[in-house]
């Protein structure tokens, strides 16, 4: 066999390999239409009283709009996660079930417009897509 066949072999699937691998880091967070309804429910009890019903704000910030483009857009999805299920509620912080924050997660990923897809879990990957 002409070694030179083989090394571009070999370069052509470490290449597959790497690009794969950059395709699931950039892989943008989904989450079903059903965890965002659940959520919906979790936040009227959990978030509201501080971030409004529709989570346009109040004594918290919004959570839609401007403001989440600018703080959440373009980063991974578990910051959103860890720093809802480490900081909030507000005045009780890491209070919920784990499985609560990502509903409420999934919620606000809906409120601002991101497409629904796979379930959203614990510690979620991918990222949180830019406009
Ligand atoms: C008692 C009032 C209160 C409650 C209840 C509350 N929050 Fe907050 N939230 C705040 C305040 C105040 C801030 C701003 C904190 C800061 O900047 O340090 C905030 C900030 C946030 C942020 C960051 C906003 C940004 O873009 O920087 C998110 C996300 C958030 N809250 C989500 C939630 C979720 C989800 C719940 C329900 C589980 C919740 N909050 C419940 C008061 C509250």
């Amino acid at each position: 066999m002409p070694n030179g066949w083989m090394s571009r072999a070999l370069a052509a699937t470490v290449l597959v390999t790497s690009f794969a691998a950059g395709e699931a880091l950039a892989q943008n967070v989904t989450y079903t239409d059903n965890q965002a309804l659940r959520g919906s429910q979790e936040f009227a009890g959990a978030c509201s009283k501080c971030h409004g019903g529709g989570a346009t704000g109040g004594q918290g910030p919004a959570l839609v709009g401007a403001k989440f483009d600018q703080a959440w857009r373009g980063k991974p999805a578990i910051q959103l996660f860890e720093f809802i299920s480490g900081n909030m509620p507000y005045d009780d912080p890491g209070g919920l079930a784990k499985d609560t924050y990502v509903v409420i997660m999934a919620h606000i990923l809906k409120l601002n417009g991101i497409p629904a897809g796979a379930a959203l879990v614990v510690d979620p990957p991918g990222t949180i897509p830019a406009k």
